[in-house]
């Protein structure tokens, strides 16, 4: 019974090495495991790569106008890696499997480091936003707030992540500063890894949950997937100042997260990339963000909404999470050279 103002005491669990597992079960733990490896090999100094890449390209120069745009959609960002900071500590007190603790802790550090390099970047342009939008910071807190261990997943990792992940992508391939563009390099490839936990954990925590326990989470889904939507509305004039289109962010968001849940559901043997919840993503972004061919014509837009809703699929250029092309200085490697030179 729940005594209200009565805080649940934590004890130490000592049943973390008597959870049995498949082989297949053994191979997803093995890649957690992995992922805290690589995260500890792939740390990079955050102070030491801001001043390196302000060094090679100069302090970053916008118009006022960009600066503008950047502030507004870089506040979610911000403001989204101290959630992400919050939310990872969560997961890492909360999971009880070993590799998958190792995994969400060391996603704690990576969120940190983003954290504060996202501020001191920001600093270099002027004024750091004070605070986010309506819609993003609904979206954040409901997954702050879940006590559901497998809707904290599905939003962190799934759902945040691979939105992040879109913005990082679509401002780099705009490049309205090159400071940026590299700097964002860097994130990309953390936050795959953090992709990765989610892929590898969520279908062990919803193997055993009914049907109706998934429409849970696919309704949680969902929810998060409009707070997402909302802000891609309002933030739509901002892309455009970077020369960004809002629909190219939605489609290469879409395409992402089919990618990852076909993935992830695969195993689980539901189809995670043509569920309701991603045909719902579809529909309404043909009617909110109109395409290139069917802007100004109402009518267009419902036929195209209509073949969405049939499972039609527009053209979407890299979806791949796929981030090992990009070269980066490690915190290792810019020790070992310092030692090398001294
Ligand atoms: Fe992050
Ligand atoms: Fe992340």
């Amino acid at each position: 019974m729940k005594i209200p103002g009565l805080k649940r005491r934590d004890t130490i669990s000592y049943n973390m090495f008597d959870l049995e597992r498949s082989a297949a079960e053994a191979k997803r733990f093995n890649k957690c495991e992995n992922i805290y490896h690589r995260g500890q090999d792939l740390a990079w100094n955050g102070k030491e790569v801001l001043d390196m890449l302000v060094a090679k390209h100069g302090k970053p120069k916008l118009t006022d106008e960009q600066r503008t745009a950047l502030q507004r959609i870089f506040a979610i960002i911000l403001w989204g890696e101290l959630a992400a900071w919050r939310i990872s500590a969560q997961l890492a007190d909360r999971i009880e499997p070993l590799e998958a603790k190792m995994a969400a802790t060391s996603q704690v550090h990576d969120e940190a480091r983003h954290f504060y390099v996202m501020y001191d970047y920001l600093s270099l342009l002027g004024e750091v936003p004070k605070k986010m939008d309506f819609a993003p910071r609904r979206l954040i807190e409901t997954v702050l707030n879940t006590d559901n261990l497998a809707y904290k997943m599905i939003g962190m990792q799934l759902m945040i992540e691979t939105l992040a992940l879109t913005i990082f992508q679509s401002v780099r391939l705009a490049a309205p500063e090159p400071v940026l563009t590299e700097l964002l390099k860097y994130f990309e490839k953390d936050e795959a890894r953090h992709v990765g936990l989610g892929m590898q954990y969520l279908p062990m925590l919803m193997k055993d949950m009914n049907k109706v326990q998934i429409a849970g989470l696919f309704a949680f889904q969902a929810r998060i997937l409009s707070y997402g939507m909302w802000e891609a509305k309002v933030i739509e004039d901002d892309l455009r100042v970077l020369g960004i289109s809002a629909r190219d962010v939605i489609d290469r968001g879409r395409a992402k997260q089919m990618l990852v849940l076909r993935d992830t559901f695969e195993s689980l043997g539901i189809q995670g990339d043509r569920g309701p919840v991603l045909t719902f993503f579809s529909v309404t972004g043909e009617l909110l963000f109109p395409s290139e061919e069917t802007r100004g014509s109402r009518k267009a837009q419902w036929k195209a909404a209509w073949r969405a809703f049939r499972g039609a699929l527009p053209d979407t250029e890299d979806a791949s999470m796929s981030v090992h092309d990009h070269e980066i200085v490690t915190a290792q490697d810019s020790v070992a050279t310092k030692r090398r030179a001294g």
